[in-house]
């Protein structure tokens, strides 16, 4: 697998990529999180784990504006997501500005969404085409490109159906990278793979984060996370319990919520 680095947007410098401050969110009276703050760098590689209704995804959505916090303030690059501010005062961006902000971001499922009816390579042309309006030819070089990356250059013609989760998944991440974003976000991407096709796809992942790509990775993979995460966070009920460097939250936890967390995943 060659190098994904020229498919890797330079950050602009000088400010956190993510900063989450006082994050909250809820839904009806269901409060999900309750005043998130953190901070992921340019380059970083950034894993949130933690139980199931724990507020993951959610927080995941935010970052795209895919949910409206309730509270707080998130940035993205520098720019609050979804939102202008003039004075103290906040004023919703457009759905066309907020469409503009997604389009930098990059975002990973548990499950592939491939268009079904497509094969491997329009799928990974489409949004280029379709979103930036590119030529056919160029958003075709570049899906070729980076399918190849993803080691699936010998299956550009299949569809989604004639491949496996794994090649699929595979997809997907150049689907995502085919958008030359800035951050990308990583909801369980092997969670819903079979055992011997998750090595696949986090070797994709750890190509793309040893090329420089900012990430942030929710996952079960504790290895992964302990090898590639530079940051680790552990989150327990809509809150940032701790958080820290992947080994040592992994092997020196300080909190009895990630202790007993731990101990039943590890
Ligand atoms: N659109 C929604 N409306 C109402 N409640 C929601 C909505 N989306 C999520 N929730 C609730 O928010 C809580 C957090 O859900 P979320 O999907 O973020 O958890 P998670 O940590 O990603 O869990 P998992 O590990 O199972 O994926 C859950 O209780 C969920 O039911
Ligand atoms: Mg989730």
């Amino acid at each position: 697998m060659s190098s994904l680095g020229k498919d890797v947007a330079s950050p602009t410098s000088g400010h956190p990529m993510v900063k989450a401050e006082g994050v909250h969110k809820s839904f009806g009276l269901a409060h999900i999180l309750k005043g998130i703050d953190l901070e992921v760098n340019p380059r970083e590689v950034f894993c949130l784990i933690g139980p199931s209704g724990s507020g993951k995804s959610t927080f995941l959505r935010c970052i795209n504006h895919l949910e409206k916090i309730s509270a707080g303030r998130l940035y993205v690059d520098g720019q609050l997501v979804g939102y202008r501010q003039k004075g103290d005062k906040l004023y919703e961006l457009k759905e066309s500005e907020v469409a503009a902000q997604r389009r930098d971001i990059g975002m990973v499922f548990q499950r592939f969404n491939l268009f079904p009816h497509m094969t491997a390579l329009e799928n990974v042309m489409e949004a280029p085409i379709q979103v930036k309006r590119e030529t056919r030819a160029v958003a075709r070089e570049r899906a070729q490109r980076l399918l190849d990356r993803v080691g699936l250059g010998d299956r550009t013609g299949h569809y989604p159906a004639q491949l496996s989760g794994g090649q699929q998944q595979r997809v997907a991440i150049a689907r995502a990278l085919a958008m030359q974003p800035k951050l990308m976000l990583f909801d369980e991407p092997t969670s819903a793979l079979d055992p011997e096709l998750v090595g696949e796809v986090l070797d994709v992942m750890r190509d793309l984060a040893a090329d420089g790509m900012t990430m942030i990775v929710v996952t079960h993979e504790m290895g992964f996370a302990r090898e590639v995460g530079d940051s680790l966070v552990f989150m327990d009920d809509g809150v940032a319990v701790e958080t820290g460097h992947p080994r040592d939250v992994l092997t020196n936890p300080q909190h009895e919520r990630t202790k007993s967390f731990l101990s039943k995943v590890l």
